[in-house]
């Protein structure tokens, strides 16, 4: 085993529910599973539908050019199909970056806390990560491009950033953009992109289409609420995306997975509703916490990042909700449904009286 690989502590994905619901001695129905910032409601119908068709077709290798799928988000996002490059999720892009343009003798910078996939691509790269820590919980643009290093090949941007929920407005993006060196790439990650409502957080896939230096990732693990089926993708110049894709394994975005993102882009009205119905409840939570004297980061995503002294992963487990434990005294729970909230807020109440008590 590389020294470097066998300490690298493995990604926590979490039980699955049903044996976290065994073990807790509850019914699975019972339990609020608020860690891992998913889309707390079911794909649509017809993507079920979609599923159901695909599936009579998977004795056949999918098509590991995405044609229909790229054509798709092309026409969705207005850029051309050879501007975009699918991945098993998102994650699986890092990994591809990190692999692509990483390795010994390099670095790559990122704030932290943030996902945590960066840290774990860098290191399997053989690269070394660079941590740049947040400032009031938000990413620093000047502290970013002032940990870049000669040996640097890539940046890694959060927007907005988990865990903390807070955003790069355009112009940090573009400040680190403009000012890192032209042989750095630089990706910036939008997985929650569709979540965010604040009026100067914008896209930056007008400038990864006009720098080769630049890529955007993007996923329907979230909104879309594809998570399961890992689709997540780039957009970048063609000539950056052909070169990064060296070093993708070939068929990683599987046929369902494939019909199942083309059927989810053919409702955005209903995206925009979820996004809305995500922020009240986001609004909610923040001035719920907020009366109650907690103190959680301002969230522009579907999670939030607050403080909790005293009780952890365990206790919120033992009331049947699942939260991700984060830095020491810092949980994250996801945006749930409103009971999924509800159920939330009234445990930390109680787990509050207990502490109190
Ligand atoms: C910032 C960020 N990027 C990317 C992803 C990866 O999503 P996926 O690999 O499911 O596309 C996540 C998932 O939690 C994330 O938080």
């Amino acid at each position: 085993m590389r020294p470097d690989v066998g300490s690298l502590p493995p990604y926590e994905a979490g039980l699955p529910l049903e044996e976290v619901a065994r073990r807790q001695g509850i019914d699975p129905s019972g339990l609020a599973k608020l860690a891992s910032n998913e889309c707390p409601e079911g794909p649509f119908p017809e993507v079920v539908e979609a599923i159901a068709a695909a599936a009579a077709t998977i004795n056949r290798y999918p098509d590991n050019s995405w044609y229909q799928l790229a054509e798709a988000v092309a026409s969705e996002l207005g850029v051309s199909p050879d501007q975009l490059m699918f991945g098993g999720g998102s994650s699986e892009l890092i990994r591809v970056v990190a692999l692509a343009v990483g390795g010994e003798g390099t670095t790559a910078v990122y704030s932290w806390p943030s996902f945590v996939i960066y840290r774990m691509a860098t290191i399997l790269s053989g690269a070394a990560p660079v941590e740049v820590p947040l400032a009031a919980y938000c990413q620093d643009p000047d502290a970013i491009l002032g940990a870049v290093r000669p040996d640097t090949t890539v940046i890694y941007l959060c927007n907005p950033n988990n865990p903390t929920g807070t955003y790069l407005p355009l112009s940090g993006v573009q400040q680190v953009i403009e000012e890192a060196p032209e042989d750095v790439l630089v990706v910036v990650d939008e997985a929650y992109y569709e979540y965010v409502t604040a009026s100067d957080y914008a896209t930056a896939i007008p400038q990864a289409l006009s720098r080769p230096n630049v890529v955007v990732l993007r996923t329907f693990s979230k909104i879309y609420s594809l998570a399961a089926l890992r689709v997540g993708f780039a957009v970048g110049q063609a000539a950056t995306l052909t070169a990064l894709r060296r070093a993708q394994a070939p068929f990683t975005v599987g046929t369902i997975g494939q019909a199942a993102a083309i059927t989810a882009l053919r409702y955005p009205e209903r995206v925009a509703d979820r996004s809305h119905r995500n922020a009240q409840q986001r609004d909610r939570l923040l001035t719920e916490l907020a009366a109650r004297g907690v103190e959680a980061v301002p969230s522009h995503a579907n999670f939030v990042y607050l403080r909790r002294e005293g009780c952890g992963f365990d206790d919120f487990l033992s009331r049947g909700i699942i939260v991700r434990a984060m830095a020491e005294g810092w949980i994250r729970v996801t945006v749930g449904t409103p009971e999924e909230n509800t159920r939330f807020l009234s445990a930390l109440e109680a787990l509050t009286l207990a502490a109190a008590r």
